[in-house]
Parts: structure tokens; sequence; C-alpha cells
């Protein structure tokens, strides 16, 4: 399959993709996917009908239907911990049952979340108090997918935020919690400890700093602390009280999470109604998901295009690129889901996989990245696809100008990279009467674009909660696509443990209590070098 792909791409790679939507006016529609409101456009690419019909060929291939159907319904997809892998149960607002390990899931995750919306509504009404009064602020103490959501979803929301402020701390760096906590007041501040496993150090210590931070400021950890995870012996054990405490399964993978109780800080912050919405999106995008043929499917075409981009055309990374400042934890967020599900070099079965495994993802919001790294994008040796996204509407009413210009300068980005600006082109706008002939020619071709550089557009018609679930559990389709074409599994993240391990045993090194023995030589020097600095 990826061989006649391969053959495919070699037979087009070198056409214009502008001179396809020249031949074919009915390009764009063609090679669009509409949901009832979003579109996902991947038409500026060298996808054709041909290459279209040998993508639907490999689906078929590799049984993707019978996959997905497993995903939804509870199979232990996630092999290699033994568990199912049932976020999508967390948006399955209907209540349908939805059964793991010949049990129904749905009872549990509709009663915690009845709990999370009594909490939250308690705490925004003011019902729940610290000692100095209703909450200003909360802050989630979690790292990787116990962090990464919220904190990029309630970014995201902004408009919508109308209940106590949201702070997010995950890194060990002390300067991270110090600097959050700088601001607010001890004693009416709520403490949320996201950590599914509940042993995740940064999350433990910074837990533990809070805890110190409230007591020495008059505050009262009982009433000021909640803790969700997997792992209710430990939270019960770090003294938090069974009430204050939201569980969830361990078949909601870690960057899946914020569906359930990771979310808790998000609804919060905009309220119960809302984060209904966000999930009512991410349960009308799994309908789609799950009853769309590949040809309409949105996520199986997101997951096309990145495939075809990176394993066929071998582009090495992808860059998301949301128009939409309020997205701009977006690219770090979709790092983790898509890097720490899709980055493995063992096939399911454990043999060596034999095509290149997910791309590195990475971006920024525009226009910020158009004036920072686009000139790569446009005239470096190396392709990167543009995933762009971009909304119809702002909230901002009284700023349409901004939001014209920021829609113009989005779509101008991909017309420019597909079509370029040959040496004829450039030449007559190069119009410099003062130069010769030689140093026309040499400022023509620094001012030359190659164009034909493929991107994708997905347009939505507002950043609403619910058309961010709508695109969240997008993505999390489009990695199970690809991990699932390429035959690995998406939900275990065994590539993190070694670092960890070795962190943790190099603690005595670094605080100087023993010696380097048996370290590299670099490693032995920069420990060397640590020590002699640590009382400056
Ligand atoms: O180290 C990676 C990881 O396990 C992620 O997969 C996870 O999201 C993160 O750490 C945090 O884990 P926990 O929620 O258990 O603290």
């Amino acid at each position: 399959m990826f061989e006649r792909l391969r053959t495919l791409h070699t037979a087009v790679k070198d056409r214009s993709i502008f001179d396809l939507f020249q031949r074919d006016v009915s390009r764009a529609e063609q090679f669009s996917i509409d949901t009832d409101n979003l579109r996902f456009d991947f038409s500026k690419t060298q996808i054709d009908e041909d290459i279209l019909q040998e993508l639907g060929a490999f689906c078929k291939a590799r049984k993707l239907d019978v996959m997905r159907e497993n995903l939804f319904s509870g199979a232990l997809i996630n092999e290699t911990e033994g568990r199912a892998a049932l976020h999508t149960a967390l948006r399955n607002l209907d209540g349908d049952p939805v059964y793991c390990d010949g049990q129904d899931v749905m009872p549990e995750v509709l009663a915690t979340l009845e709990r999370m919306q009594a909490f939250a509504k308690s705490v925004r009404s003011g019902a729940i108090t610290g000692p100095g009064g209703g909450f200003l602020d909360v802050v989630n103490i979690g790292i990787g997918g116990s962090d990464l959501g919220p904190a990029m979803a309630a970014l995201a929301l902004t408009p919508y935020q109308n209940g106590p402020r949201c702070h997010f701390v995950s890194n060990i760096d002390g300067a991270h919690i110090t600097d959050t906590l700088h601001h607010l007041d001890p004693r009416r501040t709520l403490v949320i400890v996201a950590s599914k496993s509940f042993t995740t150090v940064e999350a433990i210590m910074n837990a533990k700093a809070a805890r110190d931070w409230v007591l020495a400021g008059g505050g009262d950890p009982a009433a000021q602390f909640v803790a969700l995870s997997t792992a209710v012996d430990k939270t019960r054990e770090f003294g938090i009280p069974s009430e204050r405490v939201f569980g969830f399964s361990d078949w909601v993978g870690g960057r899946y999470s914020i569906w359930g109780p990771i979310g808790l800080s998000l609804m919060i912050g905009i309220g119960c109604e809302d984060f209904n919405a966000f999930l009512l999106g991410g349960q009308a995008m799994d309908r789609h998901f799950r009853t769309t043929a590949w040809s309409e499917n949105m996520p199986v075409m997101l997951a096309l295009t990145g495939l075809w981009h990176h394993q066929i055309c071998g582009y090495p990374t992808r860059a998301v690129i949301p128009y939409e400042q309020r997205l701009s934890r977006l690219p770090a967020y979709l790092q983790q889901l898509e890097m720490e599900s899709n980055g493995k070099s063992i096939a399911m079965d454990g043999s060596d996989l034999t095509e290149p495994s997910g791309p590195i993802v990475w971006g920024e919001p525009g226009t910020n990245a158009q004036h920072a790294f686009f000139q790569l994008i446009h005239q470096g040796t190396i392709v990167v696809p543009c995933e762009f996204l971009v909304g119809a509407l702002g909230h901002e009413k009284d700023l349409k100008s901004h939001h014209q210009l920021l829609v113009a300068n989005c779509l101008a980005q991909s017309e420019a990279l597909m079509r370029g600006r040959s040496a004829d082109e450039t030449r007559i706008l190069l119009q410099e009467p003062r130069l010769s002939a030689v140093d026309l020619e040499r400022q023509v071709r620094h001012r030359v674009f190659e164009g034909n550089r493929p991107s994708t557009t997905l347009i939505y018609p507002k950043l609403t909660p619910y058309v961010l679930g709508q695109i969240i559990a997008l993505y999390e389709h489009r990695v199970f696509v690809e991990g699932a074409l390429l035959g690995l599994n998406s939900y275990d993240q065994w590539g993190v443990e070694l670092g960890k391990t070795m962190a943790t045993s190099l603690v005595p090194v670094v605080a100087g209590e023993i010696p380097a023995t048996g370290k590299d030589g670099s490693t032995a020097g920069l420990v060397d070098y640590v020590l002699k600095h640590r009382d400056v």
C-alpha cells in the first residue's frame, strides 16, 4: 500500500497544485469535508482522486471500520497496558450503555459528571468557600494530560469565563508555582491536584508546596484542596477528603482526559452549561466519525492528509497554525496528543515499525507565526505542510476589522504557499532602474517563491465551547486513525519512563549527597558544574 502511494507521489510531486484548480473548478468542493458547521479543506495539496481511492483502499485493507468499532465499544485496544481507550464515553451524554470488561461504564461516568457539576456550581455560587470567603482563583496542579487540556481550553474559551480565575501550574521548576501563587490569596484559592496516577513527581511536589503556602497564609487545606485521579487511595494518603475527590477509570488516557474530572477547572471557570456544550461538541464529532463513510469523514481525511504528507511525501514535520490567539496552547496540546500517541517505533504485534512513526508537530498562532518562522515555510529547503485553523467570526464585536484582517492573513498564507511567485512576476514587481541586469537577476532570485507548498484549512463559525469540543475530538480521532493505519498502539507512552527513572536516581547526585559514580563524562562534568555553583 505504502509503495503504491509512493509511486503515485513520484508521479505527481512536481505538478502545480494551483493548476489543479485551473483545470477543475469543483476541486475545492471535492477535496473538502463539511460537517453541519465545520469545513476541512484539503484541496491545496497534491491529493487527487486516484490518491484518494488508494488511501481509501488502505483504510479498507487495514480494517479501519473494525478498529473504529473496537475503540467505541470498549475493546482492550491499549494492549500493552491491557486497557480500553474509552474517552468517548465521557462525552456520551445520552448515557447509552458502553461496556468495558462486561460492565456498563455509563452510570458511573454520569454520576461523576453530576458530582462535578454540583461542586462547580457551589464553588461558582459561593456556597462552598475557603476560610477567607468565596473562591477567587482556582489553581490546577498537574502536568501533561492533567494540565495541557484544561489549560488550552480555559484560554480558548476566555470569552465564556465567568467564574473564579483559572491558573495552571505544571512545571517542577519552582518558578512556575512561585509566580502563579505570588498574587493569589491563600485563604480564597481552590487548589485542584490533577494526576491520573497521583504519583507524578511534578504534581505531588507542587501540590505539597501549595499546601504549605495555604497553611502559611492561614488557609485550610481540607476546605481548599480537591483531587482528580484514578488512584483514590493515594489522594486519601495525601489528606484530601473523599467528598473532594473526583475519580475516573484507567481507560481514560491522560492526554484524552479533558472531558471528565480533569476538566473540572474548566467547568468551574466557564460554568456547567458551557462545559456541557463542550462535551456535546465532542459527542457530535464522535457520531460523525463513527457513522460517516471514509470519503466524507473529517477525522479520517485529516489523518489521511497527515499520512500522505509525512509517511508518503516524507515531510518530517507539520505546523499547526491557529489564526486564533486564544488557541495559542493548541499546538502544545496537540504535541502531546499526537507525539505521545504515535511517536513509537514498535508495532502492535511487537515487530519493528516499517514506516515512519507520527511526525513532529509544532506551531504558533498566526499572525505572530508569520513574523517569526514563515520565512522558512515559504522559502526554506524543507517543506512544512501547514494546518491552518480559523473562525469566520471573532468574539470582539467592536474589533471586526481586526478579525477581517486576521482571516485575510490566514487565507493569504495558504494561497501564497500554493501559488508562490515566479521570477517573471517578481521581475515586474522589482522595477528598479538603478540596478544592473546582473544585480536585478540576483535580487529576483532572492524574491522568488517556488510555491506548491501544501496546506489544509479547518474553518469554523466561531470558537464556542461546542466548536472547541468538535475540534478536540476531531484531532483525537485523527490520532487514532493514523495510529491504526500505522499498526501501532496510540494509547501507551512507555517512551517517557526512562528519563523519569534516571532523574530520580540523579536527585541525590545533584544534591551532592552521593558521587556521580558510573556516569558518563558529560553528565559527571555537568553535575560538577552544578555543585560548584550551588551556593553562589
Ligand atoms: O509522563 C507522561 C505522562 O504519563 C502523561 O502521559 C500524562 O498525561 C502525564 O505524565 C501526567 O500523568 P498523571 O496524570 O498520572 O500525573
